[in-house]
């Protein structure tokens, strides 16, 4: 049978590792998929830059709308708003499935992205965009989808997770926790991102549409990153017995959703104050399940390559044995607190 051509679009920390998968475990993936995964390109903005030597020269282009044209599956490691989101749509209009980890990208303009692919009848996924390597999309997507979600509470950025960790336990100040966390290839490409909790605020937006049936962007969350947190303060927390951990809470209440992001004083006894290093971890509460709770790696070039390659098999094999994969909730027009209504409302 004919292999289906997959196209890479960034070649970044993920992106290395996306390839490298695709690379390595090529009868594996054919195995599982029934026929081959053939890496057609790999986009990228300079194709002389030094790279891990598991990326084949001859594969990288500047020129991704000429890779996207004729790819089966696009999977976009890229970031950022553009040129993410015209090479996205143009992959969508030309009938490929789409595998995105863009998690700035689906705050800020998802449903134009999924009104586009289920027009055009495929696939969207998007599992990495959010806690890295966890399962939280499709729980959230698919799992519960005939639940009553209440309330989605976690920590969600591995980054400032690392930092603060670093500050409690390494005296570390933030800007050298910082530079480790990009070193450690867990940072976004401005990790002003990570820090003022716009990552983190993009992710509750994702969860929040998911889990409540409804349209948030990043623009709905009230946001608060950890700038201002110094060593002094983690130190004290620490003494008084509790640990710093930037959080995302997303909750249905009376009067509408309400989405924040900050940081807060977890007592150290309590299981998020556990969570170290660039891990995530997210609570979810539901009528009929009850509470929930997922763990694992957050960030990281791995981990994050692990949910976007499910998402490519999940994609290719639809290609092969026909089907499709879950389409967005028609969006309920319900009422959404505005983010100074929502810090308000629970400081
Ligand atoms: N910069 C992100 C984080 C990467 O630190 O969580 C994973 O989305």
């Amino acid at each position: 049978a004919r292999g289906l051509r997959v196209a890479l679009l960034g070649c970044g920390v993920v992106g290395t590792e996306v390839a490298r998968v695709l690379l390595e475990q090529r009868e594996d993936l054919a195995a599982r998929v029934g026929v081959p995964l053939e890496l057609a390109g790999i986009a990228v903005r300079d194709v002389e830059q030094p790279r891990d030597p598991v990326v084949p020269r001859e594969l990288l282009t500047r020129d991704a709308a000429g890779l996207v044209d004729g790819a089966d599956i696009v999977v976009e490691v890229m970031g950022g708003l553009e040129p993410a989101r015209g090479l996205l749509l143009r992959a969508i209009e030309g009938g490929a499935a789409v595998v995105t980890a863009n998690k700035a990208l689906l705050a800020a303009d998802g449903p134009t992205l999924y009104k586009a692919a289920d027009t055009a009848g495929v696939d969207i996924y998007y599992e990495a965009a959010v806690a890295g390597a966890i399962p939280i999309v499709r729980p959230v997507r698919e799992s519960l989808a005939g639940d009553h979600v209440r309330r989605v509470l976690g920590i969600v950025n591995g980054t400032t997770n690392y930092v603060l960790d670093q500050m409690a336990t390494g005296g570390l100040d933030l800007a050298e926790a910082v530079a480790q966390a990009q070193e450690l290839g867990y940072a976004e490409a401005d990790p002003t991102a990570d820090v003022d909790g716009y990552d983190a605020a993009a992710k509750a937006a994702i969860l929040a549409s998911l889990a409540f049936h409804t349209r948030v962007s990043a623009d709905d969350v009230a946001r608060e990153g950890i700038r201002g947190i110094t060593s002094d303060d983690v130190a004290w927390a620490a003494r008084t017995g509790h640990a710093v951990k930037l959080l995302a809470i997303a909750e249905q209440t009376g009067e509408g959703v309400a989405v924040r992001v900050h940081p807060a004083l977890v007592p150290a006894d309590h299981p998020l104050a556990g969570v170290k290093g660039a891990f995530n971890a997210i609570f979810v509460e539901a009528d009929g399940a009850g509470p929930l709770m997922f763990y694992g790696q957050g960030a990281g070039g791995r981990p994050t390559a692990s949910a976007v390659m499910g998402d490519v098999v999940s994609a290719a094999r639809h290609r092969v044995l026909g089907g499709k994969g879950p389409q967005e909730s028609t969006y309920a027009a319900r009422p959404l607190l505005p983010p100074d209504a929502a810090v308000t409302r629970y400081q």
